[in-house]
């Protein structure tokens, strides 16, 4: 049984897998396959693990044959794969959720750190060999602490994030979700609001929700001008939730103070207006990057797949719950 994992993982998932000599590694190195690559690499594979760049559609699928089984996405996040079609073809979907909660609630703090402290700029100035003189009125930017943060998508790394900037700046936390989550109410003194209330409130608004229909563009131009003029945006979760051209022009216009961004749109293509911008903070899919979260995620992604393919039982993780379960009994 043939395992393909489009990009080089580590190695304490692969140590899992060769606990199994009926079990085929096939891990593919360097940069991400060409989509012509993919298909070929993909035929006649039982298990895929695939990574966020991989855009997993109907025709990837269709093209792997009757041997696949599972599709377990080496992320949480599974708005790359094509999961009616998978389901239509009762493959499982697995991803790895909480493996990287701290690490990305980590990440928005940075971010917003870095951008409110304005850490970048100062250090492009520095290495620019611009300090000449101590100044009193360069690089101001706001005091954090006691200052009003708005989740939107109020999950396990949303609260992670509220927690840190609650214990360690005292900031006021609002959150913004479709689930009512009293325990964080209670332990962060956190506020559910709408959408309207916490864009208006925010000094620092921070995206947590997964992308699907409701959340494509949730913040566009609309959203921008009810923010005040002195908040910023982060965006840890996916790019498409925010219209990424109205955020330029808020930007421009000063509608905000700034944005710290970690995903994009058109992911890995970044709008080149951004990169002109010094109220901005750019990395590249990097807030689960930590050494722990990315071998938790290895671990996790192939538990999936040996559940599928060794225990013939679905996998631990399973995201297109509605799979009929009875398949499993038909995997040889
Ligand atoms: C995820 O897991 O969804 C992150 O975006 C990448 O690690």
């Amino acid at each position: 049984m043939r395992v393909l994992i489009t990009r080089e993982i580590p190695q304490a998932g692969i140590n899992i897998l060769e606990q199994y000599p009926q079990i085929e590694i096939d891990m593919r190195k360097g940069p991400p396959l060409s989509r012509e690559e993919m298909l070929i690499a993909v035929k006649g594979a039982d298990a895929l693990i695939p990574v966020i760049p991989d855009k997993i559609d109907s025709e990837i699928i269709e093209g792997a044959g009757k041997n696949l089984k599972i599709i377990a996405a080496y992320s949480v996040g599974y708005d790359h794969i094509d999961l009616d079609t998978a389901t239509k073809k009762e493959i499982y979907v697995s991803n790895t959720p909480g493996d990287l909660t701290e690490s990305v609630g980590e990440h928005a703090l940075s971010l917003m750190l870095t951008l409110a402290r304005r850490v970048s700029e100062a250090d492009r100035f520095c290495r620019a060999k611009k300090y000449k003189y101590w100044d009193p009125m360069i690089f101001l930017g706001p005091k954090i602490s006691e200052k009003t943060l708005g989740i939107i998508g109020f999950g396990r790394i949303g609260q992670h994030f509220a927690k840190i900037a609650k214990l360690g700046l005292g900031m006021r936390i609002i959150y913004h979700d479709v689930l009512n989550h009293p325990e964080a109410e209670k332990t962060l003194g956190a506020e559910k609001v709408s959408l309207e209330y916490l864009l208006e409130n925010s000094d620092f608004v921070s995206l947590h929700c997964n992308l699907c229909e409701e959340t494509k563009h949730l913040i566009g131009e609309a959203q921008f001008k009810k923010m005040k003029p002195l908040s910023y945006i982060i965006n840890t979760a996916r790019g498409p939730v925010i219209n990424e051209s109205a955020l330029v022009n808020a930007l421009k216009k000063g509608i905000i103070a700034g944005a710290a961004l970690d995903v994009f749109e058109d992911e890995p293509e970044i709008n080149p207006k951004l990169l002109r911008m010094d109220n901005v903070v750019l990395t590249p899919h990097i807030a689960s990057a930590t050494r722990e979260a990315r071998i938790q995620m290895a671990r996790m992604a192939v538990e999936n797949v040996v559940d599928v393919l060794v225990n013939k039982k679905p996998p631990r993780y399973l995201v297109n719950k509605t799979l009929n379960k009875e398949k499993i009994s038909s995997i040889s």
